[in-house]
């Protein structure tokens, strides 16, 4: 079965599915996005989804593409259309098709596409029984990370320092040494006293919709969080460590630059939340 996508008003075959030469996506990266994760052919965690694709719109001053009702209508309609059971849906807004001229320009309307994917759960948590490795590395990016931009390329060219590192994630660091999340993700430590510490979302990263989710997890477990920086060094004396994002769920980190995490193995908090996160998953 072909792959459908949604592009400004009209499902097509994604091999059809195209945007404007000069739609200012592809001229600027001028538009925001949403990656969010369909389960037993549920769409999870809509409404923060959308309250973020809102806040990254009006960050940027682009117009609503439509509102929430029909939106959601949309996204139902991609996932039918694709028969989709476990995936992700990827969600893109530009502030439109104009000649090129970096300012605004007067008359544009927002462009609007959404492809999905398959996404195997299952083998995420196959895969958070091993854990992955991270790599650190500077943190070269714009002072509005809060913002869901499509210009990702210094996420981009960090991944892929990670990748050639033999790592899963980039872990990045600022100018002080300490860390503010991953190229994808967001970074989590436990310390010896069990304490979760993750970086505060006022502090110019992305508030991940899993982070929240999982921040209400430890709630429910009743475990101590600290929203705060973390440095490197601090991260190589953790117990454990993971990252979080709608794709990897809570991944467990087991390595970072070649040192061992904790016991060089999954930790049993990380492994916990992640076992409740996937049973929220399934239910809600
Ligand atoms: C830079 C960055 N941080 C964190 C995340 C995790 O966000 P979420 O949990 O909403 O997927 C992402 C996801 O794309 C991201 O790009």
């Amino acid at each position: 079965m072909s792959r459908i996508a949604y592009v400004n008003g009209q499902y097509l075959p994604l091999s059809l599915a195209s945007v404007n030469i000069e739609d200012r996506g592809h001229q600027f990266s001028d538009g925001v996005y949403e990656g969010i994760a369909v389960r037993k052919g549920q769409i999870r965690d809509l409404q923060p989804h959308l309250d973020r694709l809102w806040r990254s719109l009006k960050g940027l001053m682009i117009d609503i593409p439509m509102a929430h009702g029909p939106l959601t209508m949309v996204l139902r309609e991609v996932v039918r259309r694709n028969r989709l059971r476990d995936g992700f849906i990827y969600l893109q807004v530009t502030r439109g098709t104009a000649r090129r001229d970096h300012a605004f320009p007067l008359d544009a309307v927002p462009s609007l596409s959404i492809t999905c994917r398959r996404l195997d759960f299952d083998g995420v948590a196959k895969r958070a029984e091993v854990g992955v490795l991270a790599h650190s590395t500077t943190d070269i990016r714009w002072g509005r990370c809060d913002i869901k931009s499509i210009s990702l390329l210094p996420n981009v060219l960090a991944k892929q320092e990670a990748r050639e590192a033999g790592a899963f994630e980039a872990i990045l660091v600022d100018s002080d040494g300490l860390i503010t999340e991953g190229s994808s993700t967001n970074i989590w430590m436990v310390d010896d006293a069990g304490t979760l510490i993750t970086r505060d979302t006022i502090d110019n990263i992305l508030p991940g919709i899993t982070r929240a989710v999982i921040l209400e997890v430890a709630a429910e477990l009743g475990l101590k969080v600290e929203t705060r920086a973390f440095s490197l060094d601090e991260a190589y004396g953790a117990a454990e460590m993971f990252l979080t994002s709608t794709t990897s769920c809570a991944m467990p980190i087991v390595g970072l630059n070649g040192k061992k995490i904790g016991a060089g193995k999954p930790g049993p908090i990380a492994l916990k939340l992640l076992a409740v996160y996937m049973k929220k998953l399934d239910q809600d």
